[in-house]
């Protein structure tokens, strides 16, 4: 398994010691890297989802942490990494693999906080781990998420969970583009994902990319697809999901489950283990960032859509009811109802 068909999202280079991400924000038509230096920038980054996705905010994330401590002089050294590495964590708050990420990377120091030298030497490592460790995660859940499929299958998908959204492969996508390497016909229904559109301008560019069967929807045409019978399983990431296994995704998940649940279609939730929260016991403790109106308003149209002044609500994700999830698919296995159970059991050593 080594296909990466898009271009790398995060990378360092380790001879420039320089962070670069690939501008998410400007695909499908542009594919340009920038070089994250600074904290302001890497927050802006997160922020404007120039990178994004739960696993690739992590790993974007790790390295960040790592450039930030080479800025930082012996003295008082890690109380101040402490203090950088909290605001990195606070950029967005749903995803819980950006706060694990900066948890592994200050954890991993701490020991050495007062030697510099090895303290940046040991975090270079542990981002890279994260970064390494994150595509062999993902190797594996595709590899589970692919033995649920048939051949000939149609496949619901929201949002971006693909390659772009993690390291190599994706969560929801790593069956697909498996498929794909493996010559196994799947039809693939992408929904536009609105207000930010990752469906339409990432998951079907990586799709088409592989050469999967991708057709793109907008959100409101679910329904539709499933009622014609042409939709056997959804495959969605998440962002974080709880002890219950109530899962956070992308906005409009939960409506998609509720559809899926009504025409007898299995629900699947694909996510490595970094991103199960066990010390959120369900949904309702799980925060969910709320972000600009203008998103909804004008955002992507030559004129607003709405009037300028119309008031809007725009969370960016919504939590499935562990009930409407048929399995959750982690690189451990794959995890059956009750969840308290089964996702409890992949934490035992
Ligand atoms: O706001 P985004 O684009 O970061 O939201 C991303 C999602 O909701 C993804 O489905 C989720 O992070 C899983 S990525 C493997």
């Amino acid at each position: 398994m080594t296909a990466s068909p898009v271009p790398v999202n995060i990378r360092f280079d380790p001879a420039e010691q320089a962070l670069y991400i690939l501008d998410q924000t400007l695909l499908p038509n542009e594919e340009r890297d920038i070089r994250l230096t600074t904290l302001e920038e890497m927050v802006e980054a997160i922020r404007s989802l120039r990178v994004r996705g739960a696993p690739a905010i992590g790993i974007c994330a790790a390295y960040g942490v790592y450039i930030l401590a080479r800025s930082l002089p012996e003295e008082d050294f890690f109380p101040r990494l402490e203090a950088l590495s909290r605001e990195l964590a606070a950029a967005r708050p749903t995803a819980v693999n950006l706060a694990w990420a900066v948890d592994q990377m200050l954890s991993a120091t701490r020991p050495l906080a007062h030697d510099r030298s090895r303290a940046l030497e040991t975090l270079y490592r542990r981002a890279v781990e994260i970064h390494q460790d994150d595509m062999d995660k993902c190797a594996a859940i595709s590899r589970y998420g692919l033995s649920l499929l048939q051949p000939g299958d149609g496949v619901l998908t929201h949002c971006n969970a693909g390659p772009l959204a993690t390291s190599r492969y994706g969560t929801a996508l790593g069956p697909l583009l498996l498929a794909a390497e493996q010559g196994i016909p799947l039809h693939v229904f992408a929904d536009e994902t609105r207000p930010l559109l990752q469906g339409a301008r990432l998951t079907s560019y990586e799709l088409q990319r592989a050469g999967v069967d991708v057709t793109l929807i907008c959100d409101n045409m679910a329904s539709l697809v499933m009622k014609n019978g042409w939709v056997q399983a959804c495959f969605v990431g998440c962002d974080r999901v709880a002890a219950n296994g109530d899962a956070a995704n992308k906005i409009g998940t939960s409506g998609v489950a509720i559809l899926a649940r009504h025409y007898g279609i299995p629900f699947y939730v694909l996510g490595p283990t970094s991103t199960i929260d066990m010390a959120c016991p369900d949904g309702e403790h799980i925060p969910i960032e709320l972000r600009a109106e203008d998103e909804i308003r004008s955002m992507w149209y030559k004129a607003p859509m709405a009037p300028g002044d119309v008031k809007c609500y725009n969370p960016a994700f919504d939590v499935t009811d562990h009930d409407l999830i048929t399995a959750i698919i982690t690189e451990k296995g794959i995890c059956r109802p009750p969840y308290t159970q089964s996702l409890a059991a992949l934490f035992d050593n």
